[in-house]
């Protein structure tokens, strides 16, 4: 049989860092242990049945047997509309600034295939999603890291961005509430990104991925909340955490009409749009009483508080995350990211996922998910307790 060798552009891809774990984790799962999987970032609860049923009964309509409109229905993009003033007081054409996505991973993979030229700077968060990464690669763009350190609550510092590279860049990725960090922005921080990218004509992108998904009582901030926001950027939202619909693969891109128009030309290209039957339910989701996302939220932040409790009563002294279904603990003295996970998984038994996976200055740090019970992640820590390693740490 020949062997087809695949382009440069596939060859160039980054190297997926987290296929490594899932091959350590069915190892020592394999071997008979039980896991507790902290590392992946799947919602582990199913999607709630009103959006179940809606698909159900939209799939038995003959009209979605055919190719869905190019685009999406008009009437999802009009739902996405009402679903933005009514969370966020930010109102939308449907027509010209809403672009249905398979999924968000599809949107933020598209952009810089839209809007750079090869050698063209992208800025990106480090620590942040390796999805970023693999936009700029098959745009064959330049990536320019942006830390994201604890000292300025795991925001960009754009007064640290050398001026010539601020000159150079042409779009920006942030995702508040932050993976793998937890973080969420404030207005300031939004409002100093639409002078930056105004000044320094960037395309901005937000992905708002975990927008739903914030603590003690604070709503996540969307970035087209900030004055000119529009003028400079999109924001991409995903139903995958939202509603626990990581497997229907359905999301949106919503802001700067030109951005809009560019997304969907591409897509005009490469596919027709998501099955109608998706589209209805999502529809329903987006429309209906959001009761099942304050139960979601409800879950997550008593999960969160769990863990952090069981940490602190062990003697690690976590941080708490203020959103998103990640908390980002900083390891031991002594310790990599990549040696603290290894040792929790071969002697705990407990998956996390090491921080360095998430770029340089993830470095130092462990993502650890709220994907289980409440009794499970203290599980969790209680086998890591057996490890003695944060008695000793008290103890100097
Ligand atoms: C930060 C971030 N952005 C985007 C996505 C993509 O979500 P989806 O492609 O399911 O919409 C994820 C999924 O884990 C994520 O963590």
């Amino acid at each position: 049989m020949k062997h087809f060798k695949p382009s440069r552009a596939l060859t160039e891809l980054p190297v997926q860092f987290f296929a490594g774990l899932v091959q350590k984790v069915n190892r020592v799962i394999a071997e008979g242990h039980d896991v507790i999987n902290l590392g992946q970032g799947n919602p582990d609860q199913p999607t709630p049945d009103h959006i179940v049923k809606a698909l159900q009964l939209a799939a038995e309509e003959p009209l979605h047997h055919k190719y869905p409109p190019f685009r999406g229905q008009p009437s999802l993009k009009e739902a996405i509309a009402v679903f933005y003033e009514r969370e966020y007081g930010v109102k939308l054409n449907p027509e010209t600034e809403v672009a249905v996505l398979f999924g968000g991973k599809a949107g933020l993979v598209e952009l810089p295939v839209c809007f750079t030229e090869p050698g063209d700077t992208v800025l990106v968060p480090d620590p942040g999603y390796p999805d970023y990464w693999s936009g700029a690669a098959l745009a064959k763009a330049k990536m320019e890291m942006m830390p994201l350190l604890a000292e300025n609550e795991f925001l960009p510092d754009y007064e640290s961005i050398a001026p010539e590279t601020a000159a150079r860049a042409k779009l920006m990725f942030l995702n508040y509430p932050n993976n793998p960090t937890g973080a969420i922005a404030t207005k300031e921080f939004f409002e100093e990104t639409v002078s930056f990218a105004n000044k320094h004509n960037i395309l901005v992108c937000h992905d708002f991925a975990y927008g739903a998904i914030g603590f003690n009582g604070k709503k996540p901030l969307s970035f087209l909340q900030t004055e000119g926001a529009k003028d400079v950027g999109i924001e991409i939202y995903t139903l995958s955490k939202t509603y626990n619909m990581a497997g229907w693969r359905i999301a949106f891109a919503v802001g700067n009409a030109s951005i809009i128009e560019a997304i969907n030309l591409l897509q005009d290209h490469m596919y027709v749009s998501i099955f109608g039957a998706v589209q209805e339910a999502a529809r329903q989701a987006l429309l209906q009483p959001q009761t099942c996302v304050e139960e979601l939220v409800d879950r997550y932040e008593s999960r969160r508080n769990a863990l952090i409790s069981a940490c602190h009563e062990i003697g690690w002294d976590v941080l708490a995350p203020e959103g998103s279904f990640f908390a980002w603990f900083a390891v031991p003295e002594g310790y990599t990211s990549q040696s603290f996970a290894d040792l929790l998984l071969e002697k705990a038994h407990v998956a996390v996922a090491p921080g360095a996976g998430f770029g340089e200055h993830g470095e130092g740090y462990v993502r650890v998910g709220l994907l289980h019970t409440e009794d499970r992640l203290r599980e969790a820590v209680q086998r890591i307790a057996k490890l003695q390693i944060f008695k000793k740490q008290l103890t100097t």
